[in-house]
């Protein structure tokens, strides 16, 4: 007999409720306050492949499990901020993934905040999305959270919301995505996010950036070329080229991001064991161009020779 997948669930949840008894429980959360544990998410953990067949957890998915928790933290002032303001709220996904990041929110909007929410999760790669959209389905969340394949750069906000919530308005401005998200989406694609969320106005965008190599590799051109500015030695080393380069790139972007008027905050996405690309830029509409931002950006680039990062040309700044 085959077994539904809502009876798999139900199946696998009955399993974790009697493995997870209040003594084990209380030991995995050793005095910490975590939203997000094997009582009340087993089919997420289970999702995230934390929790094994039986609903035990291993030692390595402990360290992970406490990420999970972690990364829900970060998220949750700002997100709990937009639910205060906006009836339905609309999260884009940029870069998805796996989607480790939407499967939480996914779950957090069903089961702690109870609050009306379209989940989006765009990736380039077709096999990620068809996996996605099955998990979804598992975690009885297929609901509120959906996957499209789509490029970045090319993500029509319009035809995802035609596709995913035919009943919203189709005024833009009234169903823009209230926040924007992009965790390690590589090199570029990052700033394709942040250009996304500035040009659909999104209240809240949340990067986490990896392989900043654009940077580096404009430095390399220009060490080559004999390109003379305070940065030159940099140019010809190129493990620090590559890292001053990475942390130059997310300093651009902050700096664009305030441009726009967003009020930007940087920190570590992690714990600083659990990844090497450990920055997370998180930025909120204010609505006012700071053009004290888009100065020194100006003046960034001219100190790196006039290299600039790709972000400055897809969000271009207004000229009045
Ligand atoms: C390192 S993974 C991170 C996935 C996920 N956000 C996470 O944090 O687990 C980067 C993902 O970005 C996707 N990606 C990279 N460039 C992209 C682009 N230009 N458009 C759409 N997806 C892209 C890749 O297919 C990959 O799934």
């Amino acid at each position: 007999m085959t077994l539904t997948t809502a009876e798999l669930a139900a199946n696998f949840t009955g399993k974790a409720k009697s493995y997870w008894t209040t003594e084990r429980i209380n030991k995995l959360k050793s005095g910490h306050k975590y939203h997000v544990l094997p009582s009340n998410a087993p089919l997420l953990l289970r999702a995230l492949g934390l929790l094994n067949k039986d609903a035990s957890m291993s030692a390595d998915s402990t360290r992970k499990f406490i990420q999970v928790n972690h990364l829900l933290a970060q998220f949750k002032p700002h997100l709990e901020d937009l639910n205060n303001r906006h009836g339905k709220i609309r999260i884009l996904d940029a870069g998805c993934g796996s989607s480790f990041l939407t499967f939480i929110l996914a779950w957090a909007y069903q089961e702690i905040w109870s609050h009306k929410a379209l989940l989006i999760g765009i990736d380039n790669n077709e096999t990620l999305i068809t996996k996605n959209n099955k998990i979804s389905d598992d975690m009885n969340v297929s609901e509120i959270l959906k996957f499209s394949t789509s490029p970045i750069a090319d993500a029509n906000w319009e035809k995802l919301l035609a596709e995913h919530d035919p009943e919203a308005d189709p005024d833009p401005k009234k169903s823009r995505p209230h926040a924007v998200v992009a965790l390690h989406a590589c090199d570029t694609a990052t700033d394709d996010a942040i250009a996304l969320g500035i040009r659909l106005k999104a209240d809240f965008i949340a990067v986490a950036p990896c392989c900043q190599a654009e940077l580096a590799r404009k430095w390399k051109d220009m060490a080559d070329l004999g390109i003379t500015n305070p940065l030159k030695p940099a140019y010809h080393n190129p493990h620090l080229r590559r890292e001053i380069a990475a942390h130059m790139t997310d300093l651009a972007r902050v700096l664009i991001l305030r441009g726009h008027g967003y009020e930007v905050t940087t920190t570590e996405f992690t714990m600083s064991h659990a990844t090497p690309k450990n920055t997370l830029i998180m930025a909120t509409r204010r609505g006012n161009y700071h053009k004290e931002s888009q100065a020194e950006y100006a003046d960034l680039a001219a100190w790196m020779g006039g290299s600039e990062i790709s972000l400055a040309a897809k969000a271009p700044f207004s000229t009045n």
